[in-house]
């Protein structure tokens, strides 16, 4: 399918999805309604995914088992509370190519950075520099901030002495070139503590290199961490072979958990029995075999898990099982390639109608982003977005100028995006 060149009619897009081998599992989600009860045209799965059909059953399982069980629901349900997040352990780790001792369902993804950087971000005189991408998700900055300011750095980031240091697009770009990313490192290494790049930035649409710059990187003695909130579920990771030391990201987007579902948080193997990091520690990251012996002194697990604190929200982590269910059924290369199709598809269409009126500010290269475009509407381009609202065509928009969209290959059509231009051009101001 992604090498048929694209055609501009609406025959194509009927006959492309007529043939594509993953277009039945969009009967397996809820298409939100517009007031007339047709589907919306939802391209907004990089925001939040949409509800799989089977997530209200197998909430409703726990449910049972919590009404009939009460605290025994923890030993003897159907499916016990307990082990209950390993459950999602061996999807999670093939999600993000990772050992299944490499990866852990918890918390929500700003908290999880801030435990990784508790124990990755370890600033000296010499070494104490964060490295993050100009525009940064705001959490993210908010969170580097912080932690740089706990150890009584300065994050000023326009300060000489500053130890925030942003990587910036060359003047009249909107996206970091790779080689910029790489010679940065190179350059500054000596000086940096923490190299913390989104995998994919939440405004551009742009995917890092991950595995050159987690190279480069640790070639330099940096720790590498990435922000995955837009990369997991969204292109095929390997966070095993490539090497950072750690990662987090959210389930509510492309991974269609729901809101504000449970994170996930990736130690590399190497750091898996690391017991002299400092870490922020709860009981739910203690040593399971002597956990319920109640000592007063901490011995934490091998492996990511040993960086949980608190006993983990079943009723949040059903939804997300249901969600990993149709993930492994559909498998993510098939989702890859099927994604690399709908997003080309979209910018060929959106070339077709050409216009000073915006322009995709998403790298062009399939390797350099997901599923998500960005396009820069100057001018009115909040209103376009509340009026495609109101007619039923879900993106969303990102001050100052910017409409994002994603055709999401798990229940995104070829007709959706063929329907999407046609009602973004007609709407443009
Ligand atoms: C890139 C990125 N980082 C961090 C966050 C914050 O996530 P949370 O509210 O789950 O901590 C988001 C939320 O959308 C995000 O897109």
């Amino acid at each position: 399918m992604t090498g048929t060149p694209f055609q501009a009619g609406e025959e194509f897009a009927v006959a492309m999805d007529a043939r594509d081998p993953l277009a039945h599992f969009r009967e397996r989600f809820c298409l939100p309604k517009t007031r007339r009860g047709d589907d919306c045209i939802y391209l907004c799965g990089h925001s939040l995914g949409l509800q799989p059909k089977t997530a209200s059953a197998y909430l409703e399982q726990e449910m049972r088992d919590w009404a009939q069980l009460g605290v025994e629901g923890h030993f003897h349900g159907k499916n016990p509370w307990m082990p209950y997040h390993r459950l999602l352990t061996q999807q999670t780790a093939a999600l993000v190519g990772a050992l299944p001792t490499e990866v852990v369902v918890m918390n929500s993804l700003t908290v999880n950075l801030h435990l990784m950087m508790a124990s990755f971000y370890r600033p000296t005189k010499e070494r104490y520099k964060i490295l993050v991408e100009r525009g940064a998700f705001p959490s993210d900055q908010y969170a580097v901030k912080s932690q740089i300011q706990f150890h009584g750095f300065d994050p000023g980031s326009s300060d000489p002495g500053s130890s925030l240091l942003e990587l910036t697009p060359r003047d009249g770009e909107s996206c970091m070139r790779d080689e910029d990313v790489e010679s940065l490192i190179e350059r500054e290494g000596d000086s940096i503590a923490l190299v913390l790049l989104g995998g994919v930035n939440y405004a551009t649409g742009q995917a890092f290199d991950m595995a050159g710059v987690t190279e480069v990187g640790r070639r330099k003695g940096c720790v590498v961490g990435f922000d995955l909130a837009h990369a997991a579920g969204n292109m095929p990771l390997r966070l095993h072979d490539w090497g950072p030391d750690f990662a987090v990201w959210c389930s509510y987007k492309y991974l269609n958990g729901g809101p504000g579902c449970v994170a996930g948080c990736f130690v590399h193997e190497r750091h898996a029995r690391a017991w002299e990091l400092p870490r922020f520690a709860g009981w739910w990251g203690h040593d399971e075999k002597t956990r319920f012996q109640m000592g007063p002194d901490f011995h934490p697990m091998a492996g990511a898990e040993g960086w949980q604190l608190s006993n983990p929200p079943i009723l949040a982590l059903a939804p997300l099982r249901a969600s990993m269910e149709v993930f492994s059924e559909a498998g993510l290369d098939r989702l890859r390639d099927k994604s690399v199709s709908l997003t080309g598809y979209m910018e060929f269409l959106l070339g077709q109608h050409a216009s000073p009126k915006f322009s995709i500010i998403t790298p062009r290269e399939p390797e350099r982003r997901g599923a998500q475009l960005s396009i820069r509407v100057p001018g009115k381009g909040r209103e376009l977005c509340d009026r495609l609202a109101a007619g039923g065509v879900i993106g969303d928009w990102r001050e100052p100028d910017t409409f994002r969209v994603a055709a999401v290959p798990l229940y995104n059509s070829y007709q959706d995006v063929y329907r999407f231009v046609q009602r973004f051009s007609a709407a443009l101001p």
